[in-house]
């Protein structure tokens, strides 16, 4: 399948040299209207989808999906509590009808995500007795789901995020409970279940804050051993939950440079640009008593003011900057989400506030940015 679509961009690639040729023979310009075209042959652009989306219930969010979008992702449906909820329940209800949509679509489809600390029902770490687990009844479950999952869509899945978020901001690995009852071995473990399941699938280790010097030297320790030991890793997800001011793209381009070094795809994954204050910056001002709504932490409810729209573009105008420049290393940037009224950054880090994150707007209209962005192909 993955030769099919390559050969697909191939085309694509052929037919717009063919497209630039004749419109420079008519002394015209050639103008992309839409992201998928504007970013073909560069990287595929992609989306997180939620339920109402994969079950097509938000008909017009879907339809701009298919007009924009030629890489999806699941939101939600593959992580391990909803599609393995209890030890012998599967539930590929909702992860069948997104694997379908993708594919119906021709489009890139990444399972996010196997193996992380969150989202991950207790029952794989308890017996039924609700005691912790020995390491190899652990394995053996780690085993079962991976193989389970990637094996049913075999040859169907492009890519897998295999594991999430195992390294801390600091560089050290993350004590969850995989790391604590199996050992670091956990990680390549899984990366090897994976590759047995489905040998063509490309498999990914995903993270946050990636441009955190630390955590980007602990990832690169964690890649370069698991390469010693022969793991089946061939790329990396720089997750891209960013805000106005951070990550810097200085310290972006680092990562990038520093995980294709590795010999690795680079991914931005789980795009989105949140406008609206950090608490973590405002603590001890507003927000001492934890990430509590507060008015003056949601300043933007009834719309956003034209300076912070022309800093939001700008922003995203210097991360694409980035991102073409670094074509050759990047295969995917998948926003996380569709439009702003579905970005879980209305919630997080406080619930119920209205951030403006993403390309589309509540009502799926093109945000000025898909402009700009677009602009940079030409
Ligand atoms: C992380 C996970 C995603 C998602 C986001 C928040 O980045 O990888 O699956 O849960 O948090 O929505």
């Amino acid at each position: 399948m993955k030769r099919t679509k390559r050969i697909i961009t191939l085309l694509c690639i052929c037919g717009i040299i063919a497209g630039i040729t004749a419109c420079k023979n008519n002394n015209d310009t050639p103008e992309a209207k839409t992201l998928k075209e504007a970013f073909s042959g560069k990287f595929y652009i992609g989306a997180a989808l939620n339920e109402r989306q994969i079950s097509g219930r938000s008909r017009d969010e879907t339809e701009l999906v298919k007009k924009q979008f030629n890489a999806v992702v699941a939101e939600n449906c593959m992580k391990s509590e909803r599609i393995h909820p209890e030890e012998d329940t599967y539930d590929f209800s909702l992860p069948d009808k997104f694997v379908a949509f993708g594919e119906e679509n021709g489009m890139w489809i990444n399972g996010h995500t196997l193996i992380w600390h969150s989202q991950v029902p207790e029952w794989f770490f308890e017996d039924s007795s609700g005691n912790t687990v020995s390491r190899d009844v652990l394995i053996r479950r780690m085993k079962d789901h991976i193989q389970t999952v990637v094996g049913r869509y075999k040859g169907r899945v492009d890519t897998w995020d295999v594991v999430n978020e195992a390294v801390l901001d600091n560089g050290e690995l993350r004590k969850s409970k995989f790391y604590e009852i199996i050992g670091e071995d956990y990680i390549r473990l899984a990366f090897e279940f994976a590759r047995e399941a489905d040998p063509d699938a490309e498999l990914y280790y995903n993270d946050y804050s990636t441009a955190i010097p630390e955590k980007r030297e602990g990832i690169v320790r964690m890649v370069k051993k698991l390469q010693e030991q022969g793991a089946p890793i061939d790329g990396i997800g720089m997750q891209g939950h960013v805000d106005i001011k951070a990550p810097s793209i200085a310290e972006l381009e680092k990562s990038i440079l520093a995980f294709s070094s590795l010999g690795l795809r680079v991914m931005i994954t789980e795009l989105d640009l949140s406008v609206l204050p950090s608490p973590w910056e405002m603590a001890g001002a507003e927000v001492s008593s934890g990430f509590e709504y507060s008015e003056e932490m949601d300043p933007y409810k009834t719309g956003l003011p034209d300076s912070v729209t022309v800093a939001f573009n700008r922003r995203y105008t210097d991360l694409f900057s980035l991102f073409l420049k670094h074509q050759d290393k990047i295969d995917r940037v998948t926003f996380w989400g569709v439009n702003d009224g579905n970005s879980w950054k209305n919630n997080w880090p406080i619930r119920g506030r209205t951030d403006y994150p993403l390309l589309f707007d509540r009502n799926n209209r093109p945000r000025s940015a898909v402009d700009s962005i677009i602009r940079l192909t030409r």
